[in-house]
C-alpha cells in the first residue's frame, strides 16, 4: 500500500492504474475508520481492480458551531486498517493541500433543492462543502467508481445529481448501512455517547423497525407514522430531535402518503452528539 500527502504525488501514484487500463474504485472518507467505512473498503476491493482510500477532515462541510475542532483523527489505525484490507493507495492531504492558503478556494458547488432538505435546514452549507470536496476529490482521483454508504442517504443523492448535472465520469455505488448488533447505525460519532445516551440511542433503528413494520402491516400516513417515531425517540431519553420525515426516496420531497418508494429519515441530538439514521419503504 502508498501513502500520498500531496495532489501530485497522488496523481502519480495513479497514473500506471489508469495507463494500464485498470479500474479505480475510491472510497472518501474523514478518518475514524469503522466497519461502515471498512466495508465499502471491501466492496471497492471486489468490484475494482485499484482501490484508493482518502483521509482528509474537510472543514468546508462544518459550520463554526460543529465539531470539526473535536473530529474523531486516528490515523495510524486507519493507516493499518486500510493496509489490512488491501487498499492500494491512501491520499491524506492537509488541509492546506487541498484549499490552499487562506481564502484559496473561491469556488462551491451547490446541489440546489436536494441540498436544502432535512440536515441542509440545519446544518447551513454544509452539503456545500461536501460537494465542493468531493467534486475535488474526484478531479485529483479520477476514480471509475465511488463508494458511498446508504447511512448519509441524503449525502449519496446529492453526489449522484452532482455527478449528472457536471457530467463527472464516476460510476456513484451505494453502500448497505453497517449497524452494531443492537441496530445503531455504525457512525465516527458513537464514541462519544456516554452509556446512557448510547443505550437512549437504540431508539433510532427501534422506532425506525417498528415503522417498518407498521407499513408492511398497511399504514400509509406519513403524519402518523412519524408521529409514533417521535414518541418513541422522545421518551429514550434524547435531548432534541431535529427532523423525522417521510421523503420520496429519489428526490427527498415530503411525501403525505407512502405510494412509491420511499425513505424514513430521522436526525437527533444526544447531548452534544447529533447522530442520523435512514431505512427503505415501499408501497406494496
Ligand atoms: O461522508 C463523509 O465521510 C464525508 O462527507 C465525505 C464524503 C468523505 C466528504 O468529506
Amino acid at each position: 500500500m502508498k501513502t500520498a500527502q500531496t495532489i501530485d504525488g497522488v496523481r502519480k501514484l495513479l497514473a500506471e492504474a489508469r495507463q494500464a487500463g485498470r479500474s479505480i474504485g475510491f472510497v472518501p472518507t474523514m478518518g475514524a475508520l469503522h466497519e461502515g467505512h471498512w466495508s465499502l473498503i471491501d466492496q471497492a476491493r471486489r468490484e475494482c481492480d485499484d482501490v484508493v482510500v482518502s483521509i482528509f477532515v474537510n472543514p468546508l462541510q462544518f459550520s463554526p458551531a460543529e465539531d470539526f475542532d473535536r473530529y474523531p483523527e486516528t490515523l495510524d489505525a486507519d493507516l493499518a486498517g486500510c493496509e489490512e484490507r488491501v487498499a492500494d493507495v491512501v491520499f491524506c492531504p492537509s488541509v492546506r493541500e487541498m484549499y490552499g492558503e487562506e481564502a484559496g478556494l473561491l469556488t462551491r458547488v451547490h446541489v440546489s433543492r436536494l441540498a436544502d432538505r432535512l440536515c441542509g435546514q440545519s446544518r447551513q452549507n454544509h452539503f456545500d462543502g461536501v460537494c465542493t470536496v468531493v467534486a475535488k476529490l474526484f478531479g485529483i482521483v479520477g476514480p471509475n467508481r465511488a463508494f458511498f454508504g446508504e447511512k448519509d442517504f441524503q449525502q449519496l443523492l446529492i453526489v449522484r445529481q452532482m455527478v449528472a448535472d457536471l457530467s463527472i465520469p464516476v460510476e456513484i455505488v451505494a453502500c448497505p448501512t453497517c449497524r452494531e448488533a443492537d441496530g445503531l447505525a455504525i457512525s465516527s460519532r458513537n464514541r462519544f455517547l456516554s452509556p446512557e445516551q448510547r443505550k437512549a440511542a437504540t431508539s433510532f433503528y427501534e422506532s425506525l423497525s417498528g415503522a417498518v413494520e407498521s407499513v408492511r402491516a398497511g399504514r400509509r400516513d406519513a403524519a402518523q407514522l412519524t408521529a409514533s417515531i417521535r414518541h418513541q425517540i422522545e421518551t429514550s431519553g434524547v435531548d432534541r430531535i431535529d427532523y423525522v420525515e417521510i421523503v420520496d426516496a429519489t428526490n427527498l420531497e415530503p411525501l403525505p402518503e407512502i405510494d412509491k418508494p420511499a425513505r424514513i429519515c430521522v436526525a437527533a441530538h444526544f447531548g452534544e452528539t447529533r447522530l442520523i439514521d435512514n431505512v427503505a419503504v415501499d408501497a406494496p
